[in-house]
């Protein structure tokens, strides 16, 4: 796990997981932080606790009242105090934000997704149609990002040839991190399209009314008696539409480079299709596609022994509770049969991800269809590049491929 030029205790002392070296060497920094400092603290962005150990990051994610997300679910904060919520239900501490995931949650039930399953895997199907002729491809920008877009768009009813708006701008290859700041500004300026588009869409849902989606449900829903604030729907719109794409992507992409690298697990998981819903929770475990979020403490308290004071940020790293040896046995194997899998990818409690089965739901078919149509596809490791800030997303956002061509699904 050491690495020779980069010092890993200097990097717990000044934790930065905005830094490329976090990106770099996610695993040997949490190892490190959950053996000598599992609660540690760190001066960047004004000041905040990184929480390693499983049983910690538990403690403050099922802790509501103690833990609050008023400041935030990022550090540094994507909001100033006071301001409304940039993402609902996802910026806001229960109970309020029951009132709000209780509007989504029709959209992802099992029968909603088992309705949906036809069209996702109809879209794998004919984007790899798109390149199975051609013996190389790019599996996160060819397959991934479209099919996880076009996807949600369809569930949020709205127009799904838009889906490379919602796409994240790619950055120079390998390049450094942007400035949190600059990249949160960006974030930003893709959410003030979105905008646009949100209420051009809920305005030619109320001319024209279309049954089901995110936009006639927000159009319908009351929050204590009253309709969405425009805001509020925003918020609501983001949170659903742009949360969960590059996630998904993020996981697909480590996924598909793991099993490249290791085809024996690779074959197994092709022999044996069974196995692939297991499979894609142990790839959720141990590629976490989100790190860790961000609370404020309400109150003193303590947290692994360590006392935290009111107002101070807890930083709940998943990726590292998720390679607990204390919680998961021999936590570096990837087993596709490990059971239990409890694994903190979709954080847990109340604001436990809404959007989990849906993304599970396109991993399975994604993977699928890769596994049975370019079943021994290589990847090119040179052309492999890293989504440079790991923040809040770790991954690839290219996973460039070669493969024997094979025949349109049609
Ligand atoms: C691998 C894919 C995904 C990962 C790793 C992920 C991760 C998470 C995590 C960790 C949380 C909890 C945040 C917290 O406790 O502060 C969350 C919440 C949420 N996620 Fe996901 N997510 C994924 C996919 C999706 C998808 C596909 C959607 C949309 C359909 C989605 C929508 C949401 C929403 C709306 C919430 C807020 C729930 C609430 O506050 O009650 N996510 N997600």
């Amino acid at each position: 796990m050491q690495s020779e030029a980069f010092d890993v205790a200097a990097f717990a002392r000044r934790f930065d997981h905005h830094a490329r070296e976090y990106s770099d060497h996610l695993n040997e920094i949490f190892d490190h932080m959950r053996e000598r400092c599992p609660v540690a603290h760190t001066d960047a962005y004004g000041g905040f606790w990184v929480l390693t150990r499983y049983e910690d990051v538990m403690r403050v994610v099922r802790d509501d009242e103690t833990f609050s997300l008023r400041a935030g679910m990022s550090i540094p904060s994507n909001r100033n105090p006071g301001d409304p919520p940039t993402f609902l239900p996802g910026d806001l501490d229960p109970p309020e934000s029951f009132k709000y995931r209780q509007i989504l949650e029709p959209l992802v039930s099992p029968s909603a997704l088992a309705a949906l399953h036809p069209f996702v895997r109809q879209t794998a199907r004919e984007l790899v149609d798109g390149f199975i002729d051609k013996g190389e491809a790019d599996l996160v920008q060819d397959l991934a990002v479209p099919l996880t877009a076009i996807v949600t768009l369809r569930l949020a009813g709205l127009p799904e040839a838009d889906w490379p708006h919602y796409v994240a701008e790619r950055y120079e290859a390998n390049s450094d991190p942007l400035p949190p700041e600059e990249a949160m500004r960006r974030v930003m300026e893709r959410f003030a399209w979105s905008r646009q588009a949100f209420l051009d869409a809920r305005e030619r849902q109320r001319e024209n009314p279309v049954e089901g989606g995110l936009v006639a449900r927000l159009i319908e829903a009351r929050v204590d008696g009253r309709e969405l604030t425009e805001a509020e729907y925003i918020s609501m719109m983001i949170n659903f539409v742009v949360g969960g794409l590059e996630t998904t992507q993020a996981l697909l992409g480590s996924s598909w480079v793991y099993l490249a690298r290791n085809p024996d697990q690779r074959e197994d998981l092709r022999q044996n299709p069974d196995l692939m819903p297991a499979a894609v929770e142990e790839m959720l475990r141990c590629f976490s596609p989100q790190p860790g979020l961000a609370r404020v403490a309400t109150r003193d308290t303590e947290v692994g022994g360590q006392p935290i004071r009111e107002g101070e940020k807890v930083f709940m790293c998943w990726a590292s509770a998720n390679r607990d040896a204390a919680k998961f046995d021999d936590p570096y194997r990837f087993d596709m049969r490990r059971k239990p899998n409890r694994h903190l990818t979709f954080g847990t409690g109340a604001h436990l991800c809404l959007g989990r089965n849906l993304t599970r739901l396109e991993a399975q078919i994604c993977m699928s269809e890769v596994l049975t149509r370019l079943p021994e596809y290589q990847a090119v490791e040179e052309g492999l590049e890293r989504i440079p800030d790991s923040s809040t997303l770790y991954g690839y956002l290219s996973v460039p491929v070669t493969f024997t061509p094979g025949g349109k699904a049609g």
